[in-house]
């Protein structure tokens, strides 16, 4: 009955491409759906899991250590950056993409993105390009952006991931009656999670073209990510591994510490490379995949996919992600789930796949306005699109910022600091209520500023503030 209904939704569309691209979509999700209702019991038996061996997850170091070859250009020509841009900005109370927040001296996480790549660029004299993947709710405000990069050096393509339509908990039917994306009817669909990117970038036609042109790899990241530069290291590695040993897909892994502990890992399962994420892990052992002693590193979802091995996975159907089942309230009170897949999932599908151990500094998300204030401090500075840590801080730590829900949308965060503190010393800070920062003040050691119902705390411009706790009208 959900194949009927399906078709029932088709007809509401106006044939044509449109109607096409709808049905690619229904094709796909149609898959997942029933790959859903076979899935018995967790994805993974926690016995079988077993430590990957020691030459799969190699040391950055190790790979950097091998320099780099004089035709950095020639391993450039083969590469394609891809950004995830799917996602909105809800989170941060921003409307539209996420991509379009302005994340340090006006400049957009795509700004930045833009500029990291003109850069390479114009110093290797290459051509690479960027690749946004977008969604329904991103495509349309993205590509009205886009052309303010017309007379950049780097060439944009964008193409859509699907659109799926959410379901109901219990009957398990599409809660959409009609295709249209228009007020209530907008809550009936999703973006399937940006495992998606295999599907929908073959079906875009985009990867075949890219392959006729030369390009070989991707590398793929979270557009909030402003850590997820193009490492030459990295990308040399993968493209002068010997014939017979090509590596298909290297998954960029750092050390987990207690902030990280429920991103996904790397495991050997049947001999393969595989992601584990938190919601594979069966209950009792939870405690034990979040330790940081058992399992020590965590995926930063950059990745470097080869471009032919996409095509021929995705032609032989093998791709094979777990799936990953989020519920969600609908406005009207109504439960859905919608079934998603993670890129990174993918891993076990492809030849010779590599994880490495990249620094900290690779791993730069910003999803709260906790780590706007970070990545907009003197704790960083911007060269050519990218952040890197400033060489005043003694150690090369990020202090921990936890700001209240006051400040958790950006409008109303920047109207609370005059400018941003001198955080080159801070280890912590917490603030919580009604608090508002004048010019210049400076946060050094553990600062927490609690400001209670109903009361409001002004930090005057020019303060210090060192170890010290700021409540009420009580200062200590
Ligand atoms: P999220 O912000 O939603 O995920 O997306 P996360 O909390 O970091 O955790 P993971 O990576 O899913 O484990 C990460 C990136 O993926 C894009 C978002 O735009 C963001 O850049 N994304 C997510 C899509 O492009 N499509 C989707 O369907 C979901």
């Amino acid at each position: 009955s959900m194949h009927a209904e399906l078709e029932k939704l088709l007809e509401t569309t106006s044939p044509g491409p449109e109607r096409e691209a709808s049905r690619k979509d229904f094709e796909g999700f149609t898959n997942l759906f029933h790959r859903f209702l076979q899935v018995k019991g967790p994805s993974v038996e926690w016995i079988k899991i077993q430590r990957p061996p020691e030459d799969s997850i190699q040391p950055y170091d190790k790979i950097s250590a091998r320099g780099l070859p004089s035709s950095v250009s020639d391993c450039l020509n083969k590469l394609v950056v891809v950004k995830l841009n799917g996602g909105l900005g809800t989170s941060m109370g921003c409307k539209g993409p996420k991509s379009l927040i302005s994340v340090r001296n006006e400049n957009t996480f795509l700004d930045l993105t833009v500029q990291q790549i003109e850069h390479l660029n114009k110093t290797y004299n290459t051509d690479v390009p960027l690749v946004l993947m977008n969604s329904f709710n991103t495509d349309e405000d993205t590509k009205k952006i886009l052309q303010k990069y017309t007379h950049h050096r780097v060439k944009i393509h964008t193409f859509n991931q699907s659109r799926y339509p959410r379901i109901n908990k219990e009957s398990l039917l599409p809660v959409s009656t009609t295709m249209s994306m228009s007020g209530q009817s907008a809550e009936g669909w999703y973006p399937p999670g940006h495992g998606d990117i295999y599907a929908s970038f073959y079906n875009s036609g985009l990867l075949d073209q890219l392959i006729t042109q030369g390009k070989e790899y991707i590398f793929v990241s979270n557009i909030d990510n402003l850590g997820a530069t193009v490492d030459l290291h990295i990308l040399h590695h993968l493209v002068s591994q010997p014939n017979g040993k090509r590596c298909e897909f290297i998954m960029e892994v750092t050390d987990k510490t207690r902030a990280d502990v429920k991103g996904g890992t790397l495991i050997e399962y049947d001999g393969k490379l595989r992601l584990l994420e938190i919601a594979q892990v069966p209950k009792a052992h939870v405690d034990e995949f979040k330790s940081v002693t058992k399992f020590k590193i965590f995926n930063t979802n950059n990745l470097w996919i080869s471009l032919a091995a996409i095509k021929r996975l995705q032609e032989q159907k093998a791709m094979d992600m777990e799936i990953i089942v989020n519920p969600k309230t609908l406005d009207g009170g109504q439960n859905v789930i919608q079934l998603e897949t993670a890129v990174g999932a993918a891993i076990k599908a492809f030849d010779n796949a590599l994880g490495i151990n990249v620094p900290r500094s690779r791993f730069l998300p910003v999803k709260t306005t906790s780590d706007l204030l970070l990545v907009m401090s003197n704790l960083y500075s911007l060269d050519a699109g990218s952040l890197t840590m400033s060489p005043r801080r003694e150690f090369p730590t990020t202090p921990h910022v936890k700001l209240g829900s006051s400040f958790t949308k950006v409008q109303e965060y920047l109207t609370r600091f005059e400018s941003i503190p001198d955080m080159l010393e801070l280890d912590h800070l917490t603030v919580s209520g009604d608090v508002t920062f004048g010019k210049n003040v400076s946060v050094k050691g553990t600062v927490i500023i609690i400001a209670n119902h109903g009361d409001r705390i002004d930090i005057p411009a020019g303060s210090m503030l060192e170890n010290k706790i700021v409540s009420g009208n009580l200062r200590i």
